[in-house]
């Protein structure tokens, strides 16, 4: 056993008997109990440098590597000296539930506190539109939603009910909010953009102080991440992790304001995106990590990886110990390294050992990593509050979601007044794959990686939405392809759009139109000749407009989550639609990328929306 642990030992063993024997510790003898680096009445520099100076190399190492939680037993955590835990999208416990969680998020903690120093991880996860992989929380809607309500105070109370429902899991960590610019909507990842230009997401980084809160430390404090630096969302053809060709006075001016007001929020991380600028992976760029990110804008906090982000560096399989170095030299300072952590830890030694990657620099990574940890109180509370455990899922989170849904509808056509609808006396006929299905209405990042099709989660989907509004003297009929809709009906409603996807299975270089099945539903009802309100659920702009007029009315629903009673708040007038469009409308998929000021003419331009 090391010397040092028998230090600490004897220390907590003293102070144990002296408890025991109803001996009154006072504040000196607790003092002297502690050491520095764990006495949270000295400044946080204090306590890392003392720490700092406690730290073996592999500790120092340890404390920069980022392991999947299904990739690590709790003794490698311990014989490791891991920093940092993640759980990959879709990677929850058995049973998913938030006890379960808590519990698995504490059985980790245990095991990092029982290393000589007592460091504890921050455990990472991706609450992108609620803590989403969680069977029973709060889905919110996606970002671009978000980014149509431009509602900045909203933006940042879901921000902090999102921090109440990961605190309740024990999670200290939150790879959110994305502050990408989506210049192409045929990226995948487009519904992660809160919009086209930097002034949008730049309001809304607003999450970033829903999440950690003015200050971290508060009971309900989860680090934020400013994602993903710099440019994902340009790229060339809306390729995801494809590369971003733009000078770099275009790159500043378009993609790295959001940085720059997350930065100046506090916002604690950075994740690196996987794209690159001119043909040069961000995951290796030292200019705009260290020079730029770390430099110029002053940031603070630590840099993270993406999920094997290194191994793309030399744009082979795998990694090597020249993309370990160039990464970390480059200024990356956490290594999400899901599964081949061993083998990043014992490159990096042997690039330290070998001069080409500096104790400095080692040094610094765990100054940052650090002083987050200490910041967020992790030492002084490690475990899981279980006073939050409740909130998971809870009403109060479901109203505001609900309220975010209403504020995130954009009303596009409305031929005739035809809404808001009435609640009385109505026979309404709903048909379209996503009327009924609250895996489609989530979409991506949501209970798994991709999201699917299906009754994933609780919640209230659109169709169930429209029959809790609608009156005892209404009726309302559902089939999914329209058939049995007649004339005897007042309105139809097709509830349309996409399936769930995400990163780059979600990119769509061909048609952007709607599927088949759509089409013929909505063929459907207009053969009809009752009057047809199309909702689009979609994560991005379709390619509608030769359809649209046969259309009487149309709004843009987005990816609403599992609050689909916010969407019939609208269609009945109980909310009059507010949003207004984050990203331009394409006339023609040809026309993509579109974007606002660039002289061609959509369909929609940036920021149209009707209202009642
Ligand atoms: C993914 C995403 C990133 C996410 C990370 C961890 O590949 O690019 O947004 O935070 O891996 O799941």
């Amino acid at each position: 056993m090391h010397r040092r642990t028998r230090i600490r030992l004897a220390q907590l063993l003293c102070l144990a008997l002296a408890l025991t024997a109803g001996v009154t510790v006072t504040g000196s003898a607790r003092a002297a109990a502690l050491l520095p680096y764990q006495d949270p009445s000295l400044p946080v520099a204090t306590r890392v440098d003392d720490l700092l100076a406690r730290m073996t190399l592999d500790e120092k190492l340890g404390q920069m590597t980022q392991a999947e939680r299904g990739s690590v037993s709790t003794s490698d955590i311990t014989t490791y000296r891991l920093g940092s835990i993640l759980s990959g999208g879709g990677s929850s416990p058995s049973p998913n539930n938030a006890t379960s969680w808590a519990n698995m998020y504490d059985t980790f903690q245990q095991a990092a506190l029982a290393t000589p120093l007592g460091i504890p991880i921050i455990y990472g996860v991706d609450a992108v539109h609620g803590h989403n992989n969680v069977y029973g929380a709060t889905i919110f809607p996606h970002n671009i939603g978000l980014g149509a309500t431009r509602d900045q105070a909203l933006v940042q109370q879901i921000g902090q009910a999102v921090a109440t429902e990961v605190t309740g899991t024990g999670l200290d960590w939150d790879f959110a909010p994305c502050l990408c610019v989506a210049r192409n909507d045929r990226w995948g990842r487009t519904y992660e953009s809160f919009g086209e230009v930097p002034a949008i997401p730049n309001a809304m980084t607003a999450f970033v102080t829903g999440l950690q809160g003015s200050t971290l430390g508060g009971p309900t404090s989860v680090l934020a991440t400013a994602k993903h630096y710099v440019g994902d969302g340009g790229t060339t053809g809306g390729v995801d992790q494809g590369n971003t060709q733009l000078s770099e006075a275009e790159l500043r001016a378009i993609h790295l304001p959001p940085f720059q007001a997350a930065i100046a929020r506090g916002v604690g991380s950075v994740m690196i995106s996987y794209s690159s600028w001119n043909g040069v992976k961000l995951h290796g760029h030292q200019y705009l990590i260290s020079t730029v990110l770390k430099g110029e804008l002053a940031f603070t906090g630590f840099v993270v990886s993406d999920w094997n982000g290194i191994d793309q560096i030399d744009g082979q399989g795998g990694f090597t110990a020249t993309e370990v170095r160039t990464a970390i030299n480059a200024g990356i300072d956490m290594v999400m390294v899901p599964q081949a952590w061993k083998n990043f830890i014992t490159l990096l030694r042997s690039e330290v050992q070998a001069g080409r990657v500096t104790m400095a620099r080692i040094d610094d990574a765990n100054r940052r990593i650090l002083t987050k940890k200490f910041e967020l109180a992790l030492f002084e509370r490690p475990l899981t509050d279980r006073a939050y455990t409740g909130t998971v899922g809870s009403a109060a989170h479901r109203a505001l979601a609900r309220q975010a849904v209403a504020k995130s509808q954009v009303m596009l056509k409305n031929s005739a007044n035809l809404l808001p609808l009435a609640r009385d006396n109505m026979r309404i006929f709903v048909a379209g794959k996503n009327a009924d299905d609250i895996g489609n209405q989530s979409g991506g990042w949501t209970i798994s990686w991709q999201g699917s099709s299906g009754n994933i989660t609780p919640g209230t989907t659109i169709l169930h939405g429209i029959r809790n509004a609608v009156g005892s003297t209404s009726t309302v009929t559902y089939n999914r392809r329209g058939t049995g809709i007649n004339s005897s009906y007042d309105v139809a409603i097709a509830v349309v759009g996409e399936t769930p996807y995400a990163e780059g299975q979600g990119d769509r270089s061909g048609s952007m139109a709607l599927d088949r099945e759509d089409l013929r539903a909505i063929a459907t009802l207009r053969n009809s000749g009752v009057p047809v309100i199309v909702l689009l659920v979609s994560g991005r702009p379709m390619d509608i407009a030769t359809a649209l007029p046969g259309w009487d009315a149309l709004i843009a629903s987005w990816l609403p989550g599992t609050e689909g009673d916010g969407v019939a708040d609208v269609l009945f007038g109980a909310v009059a639609p507010t949003g207004t469009l984050p990203v331009t409308w394409m006339a023609s998929a040809s026309q993509q990328p579109i974007n606002d000021g660039d002289g061609k003419t959509p369909l929609f331009p940036l920021g149209f929306g009707l209202t009642y």
